[in-house]
């Protein structure tokens, strides 16, 4: 089952990261699989690279940005996701590591939406007992076609390396793509800005993922070094969760697992998935 190929026009007309540059040697070519296809990665100079499938020999669409390596298997239809943080002078810019997952993608995306599991899973971090009641926020659909989730307040112990107390942690969430997703967090020094994570997913197959995160965090007060080891420690408690996940593929049929109030930007999220008729890493809406 893991092993289809993808058919969904929207994934294979989009960009996904599939490496990140600097774990990538000039000296051998690098092997990743996207959408269950073979790539190979060759580092052409210092600023190109060449990615080919390995079954046909056929180029692939790539690029470089935000420090990764891009491919899209078609045609792009859009380009790579804007990221105005990124120009700001004063944020430290950085991955958080590559990490595979065995779960869909879709899974994972789900997860990082969910303020719910907070308490239990990142307990002394993000949450803890007995604060676990997700307060009301809103969802919508964007002129850009993101889902967005907005006014999200959490209380959280510990809610970043510069954060010295606890503190009610304002959230914003936004699904750019089906596997792109960054969470905006009020900054502990400067409320009034907010630091960025967004996960890159690169659907290796329908059950299986590898999790690019990419940290754009306001610098002062803190080391890119911290900045990266929170986003690790964090991503370390999420992984034996996520892989427990049954099943591993991402039900869209509302009635699959029941809502509850809670879950209403995963709700919106799925419906957001089936209105854009993708399957891949779903367990489609049967009608
Ligand atoms: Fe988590």
């Amino acid at each position: 089952m893991g092993e289809f190929r993808c058919s969904d026009r929207t994934l294979l007309n989009d960009w996904h990261v599939i490496a990140e540059r600097s774990a990538l040697s000039s000296h051998s070519p690098f092997v990743t699989k996207l959408l269950g296809r073979d790539l190979q990665v060759t580092l052409d100079g210092r600023y190109s690279q060449k990615v080919v499938a390995l079954e046909t020999g056929e180029i692939i669409c790539s690029d470089m940005r935000y420090g990764f390596i891009w491919a899209c298997l078609a045609k792009p239809e859009r380009d790579i996701i804007y990221l105005p943080e990124t120009n700001e002078p004063d944020r430290h810019l950085l991955s958080g590591g590559s990490i595979a997952v065995k779960v869909s993608g879709l899974r994972a995306v789900e997860n990082f939406l969910d303020m719910g599991h907070f308490p239990f899973v990142h307990t002394g971090w993000l949450g803890d007992e007995p604060h676990t009641e997700v307060l009301p926020y809103n969802v919508t659909i964007t002129a850009e076609d993101e889902v967005l989730a907005t006014e999200c307040k959490f209380r959280q112990p510990l809610a970043s390396p510069t954060a010295s107390a606890e503190m009610l942690v304002d959230y914003v969430y936004r699904v750019f793509r089906p596997y792109t997703v960054a969470l905006y967090k009020s900054n502990p020094l400067h409320p009034e800005r907010k630091d960025v994570i967004v996960l890159f997913i690169q659907p290796i197959d329908q059950e299986n993922c590898i999790v690019h995160s990419y940290l754009c965090y306001v610098s002062e007060g803190i080391e890119a070094a911290a900045v990266r080891s929170f986003m690790q420690l964090i991503f370390a408690q999420d992984k034996p969760i996520l892989e427990n996940q049954r099943p591993r593929r991402l039900p869209l049929d509302p009635r699959a697992e029941t809502p509850i109030k809670a879950d209403a930007v995963s709700v919106h999220y799925r419906r957001w998935l089936r209105d854009r008729a993708v399957t891949y890493g779903a367990i489609a809406h049967s009608v």
